[in-house]
């Protein structure tokens, strides 16, 4: 039995075999369409979400499985007391793979060290959020297909992002990578990852400047500043529009490059950019639904 808590757990081989069972299931979905007939996903969401928890839903629906769960800490026995471990210890009497988002950074692997079916880590506070790393990849896949030999640009909060953590250990495992990490100082990209980057001699560069290094990017990943993480709502205030993309911002950008966003967005990118074709946002929420179908038919072993 196999969980996914951190993205690094699979390797490039079954990464790019969950691409290609996303491309199938997208060429084909009526094929996968009873593949988890009389299974049930568990969605255990102790934080607010709109993306995540419907996909995996949407996905187990699409693969003709069942799903139960609850979308907010109180209205589970959390409020009462119970401990992440006996909650996994519960659910998997009647679940047959559970998806958990947590603020706590390391719950979900708390789960799956106790729960007896499959745990997926659907965000742990500022830590991981692998899932939404197989939803950027399929985009990247179906935008630029390739994942080596591209200059990608991180820009917004790079240290609470956690969508941004667990893209770059994905994408490190590449050839020719270029890293450029483009963030307040105040929200810089975590020095454990930035050590391990220099341990792997990856490339990277750090800049306040996201109008500069335009022109380079083939792909742009922004960012929200994550209010939630915040200890200090000034902090927070002071920092939140350090970025925004607006379409006059991309007058020296490739014709090419490729606009990420994990959403939710608050500011971060105008509006007026959905109608660029450049603009991949919308694609990343529907691929997340495809790579989450491709990731529970593995770890349930459904052929
Ligand atoms: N990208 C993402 O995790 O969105 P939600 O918080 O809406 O799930």
């Amino acid at each position: 039995m196999r969980s996914l808590i951190d993205i690094l757990e699979l390797s490039t081989a079954e990464l790019e075999e969950l691409v290609a069972t996303a491309e199938d299931i997208i060429a084909d979905p009526q094929k996968y369409a009873h593949k988890c007939d009389g299974k049930k996903l568990a969605t255990l969401f102790f934080e607010p979400s709109t993306r995540t928890r419907l996909s995996f839903e949407a996905a187990m629906y699409e693969l003709g499985g069942n799903v139960l769960g609850f979308s907010e800490a109180q209205s589970s026995s959390t409020a009462k007391g119970e401990s992440v471990a006996d909650t996994a210890k519960t659910v998997s009497c009647y679940a047959d793979i559970i998806a958990m988002r947590h603020p706590k950074e390391g719950a979900p692997l708390v789960a799956s060290l106790n729960a007896s079916v499959p745990v997926i880590n659907a965000g742990d506070g500022g830590h991981n959020h692998p899932t939404q790393t197989l939803a950027d990849l399929l985009t990247i896949h179906r935008k630029k297909g390739r994942f080596d030999n591209l200059t990608v640009g991180l820009c917004g909060d790079l240290k609470f992002g956690r969508t941004v953590h667990s893209l770059i250990a994905a994408l490190s495992r590449y050839e020719n990578v270029n890293f450029v990490l483009i963030s307040p100082r105040e929200l810089v990209l975590p020095n454990y990852i930035k050590e391990s980057l220099k341990s792997k001699n990856i490339t990277f560069t750090e800049t306040t400047d996201l109008q500069a290094i335009m022109p380079d990017l083939d792909i742009l990943y922004m960012t929200r500043v994550q209010r939630e993480r915040f200890f200090n709502e000034e902090e927070y205030l002071r920092l939140k529009d350090s970025y925004i993309l607006t379409p006059e911002k991309l007058y020296n950008a490739k014709t090419d490059l490729s606009i990420l966003h994990p959403l939710p967005r608050v500011n971060e990118i105008s509006v007026a950019i959905d109608s660029d074709p450049r603009a991949c946002y919308f694609d990343q929420v529907l691929n997340g639904k495809y790579m989450r179908m491709a990731l529970i038919l593995k770890l349930l072993e459904v052929c």
